[in-house]
């Protein structure tokens, strides 16, 4: 029998309006919550944002979200068999669903400075 992990993600769309999505994601000890978005998104929603480039280098700092109110690295959380809360990091600017605004000001592209 497979084990479910059970991801509630809080996504919001730009004019901040919150929605809460549930998805049921096949377990397998090991497997990241990253793992675990990256099926959601090829198996049940492909509008689903979240960010990543490394998948499990801890590199790129791009996977940055909350989980159960932590604030974690998704390529190095592990999913469990159980409802996980997931949420973009809350004091940084939302971009979409769990994407937020992570680089410094400085390095962001301001096309109105160029
Ligand atoms: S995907 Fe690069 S640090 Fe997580």
């Amino acid at each position: 029998m497979t084990s479910i992990a059970r991801l509630k993600i809080e996504r919001r769309d730009a004019s901040g309006a919150i929605a809460l999505a549930t998805f049921e994601v096949p377990y397998e000890p090991g497997q990241s919550v990253l793992d675990g978005l990256r099926w959601i998104r090829v198996n049940r929603d492909p509008t689903l944002a979240f960010r990543y480039s490394c998948l499990n280098a801890n590199a790129c700092k791009e996977c940055m979200m909350e989980v159960d109110g932590e604030v974690v690295y998704a390529c190095l959380a592990r999913m469990e068999p159980r409802e996980m809360q997931l949420a973009p990091l809350h004091n940084k600017p939302l971009v979409r669903d769990l994407v937020t605004e992570i680089a410094p000001p400085p390095e962001r592209l301001n096309p109105k400075k160029r």
